[in-house]
């Protein structure tokens, strides 16, 4: 008997988008066996096996066809085709996931007077992404220096390593409790889904598959489902208040000429403010409520 066909994910090991990750595989029907200390994790259910690795080494995973699909911050993905010299060119990325998002930015010291990005002009910059912010740089026509650093970007400026730093940025406290500013946003970030270019026709469907089972996942999670009553007379105005959602399914109420039910798909936030504006508009007994499962 041949072996069977296996697809290769690798996801981050640990990290800011780890259980993200980890989970937005399982919304997509692939059930792993937890032992998380291993490279490897065979799907139970799926011809999918998973390696859990450093987000950094993702690249190079599905330049060498180790996997054919990465979860992985867009910011490291960049910032290893912008220092690959074409070894990651023929990666794609196939779509943003929603999760980890973060900017890549600069920032200065306090008590740097900071007018424009021509205030870098000879100064010392530290970052982890030297790819990235040497491009901009050039694009803006600065120059300026870059030491590259690990980690602990943050506290070069303290220690005299450099003026001042090209970071992650995602709540800012990080800036904050080092007495940083953000002055300029290089890159907005989030995880994305990237693969290498597939020959083979059986692991391409898989691919294909998991890729539409992720987008159905993320779909069904920006989605509601709402339902309420409507005066018959208002429903126009009810349906042009109901977000992202094209055509309700409108129901008779028995022993009621005066109202219909309404139910809908809304495909963007349903928030309080559009609650109200349907109650305003006449309706009642509004009900939203969340989306598992959505495929076309
Ligand atoms: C990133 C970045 C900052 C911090 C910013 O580090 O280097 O230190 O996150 O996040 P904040 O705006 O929410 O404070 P990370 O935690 O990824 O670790 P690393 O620097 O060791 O890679
Ligand atoms: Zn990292």
């Amino acid at each position: 008997m041949s072996e069977e066909k296996r697809l290769k994910i690798a996801i981050q090991k640990s990290g800011r988008l780890a259980d993200q990750s980890l989970a937005l595989l399982e919304k997509s029907g692939v059930s792993l066996a937890k032992s998380r200390d291993q490279l490897l994790c065979r799907a139970e259910n799926y011809p999918l096996d998973v390696f859990l690795v450093r987000d950094d080494d993702i690249p190079a995973f599905l330049a060498n066809n180790v996997c054919q699909l990465g979860i992985l911050g867009q910011n490291a993905f960049l910032e290893k085709q912008a220092l690959g010299n074409g070894k990651f060119e023929s990666l794609s990325q196939l779509l943003p996931l929603g999760y980890g998002k973060c900017r890549l930015s600069i920032a200065v010291p306090h008590d740097f007077d900071y007018k424009s990005i021509q205030s870098l002009t000879g100064k010392v910059i530290a970052t982890s992404y030297r790819g990235l912010l040497a491009a901009y740089l050039k694009q803006h026509d600065i120059d300026a220096d870059i030491v590259t650093m690990e980690g602990a970007v943050e506290v070069a400026p303290r220690t005299h390593l450099a003026d001042v730093i090209c970071d992650l940025v995602s709540t800012g406290s990080t800036l904050v409790s080092n007495g940083l500013v953000e002055k300029e946003v290089i890159l907005r970030s989030e995880a994305v889904l990237v693969s290498n270019q597939i020959t083979d026709p059986v692991i391409a469907g898989l691919a294909d598959q998991i890729t539409s089972r992720i987008k159905a996942v993320l779909r069904a999670e920006n989605s509601r489902y709402i339902m309420l009553n409507s005066p018959t007379a208002s429903l126009d105005a009810i349906k042009a208040v109901l977000p992202g959602s094209a055509s309700p399914t409108v129901m008779p109420l028995q022993g009621r000429d005066d109202m219909v039910a309404v139910h809908a798909v809304c495909e963007e936030g349903v928030f309080w403010n559009t609650m109200e504006a349907l109650k305003a508009n006449g309706a009642s007994s509004i009900l939203v409520v969340p989306i598992e499962k959505m495929l076309d």
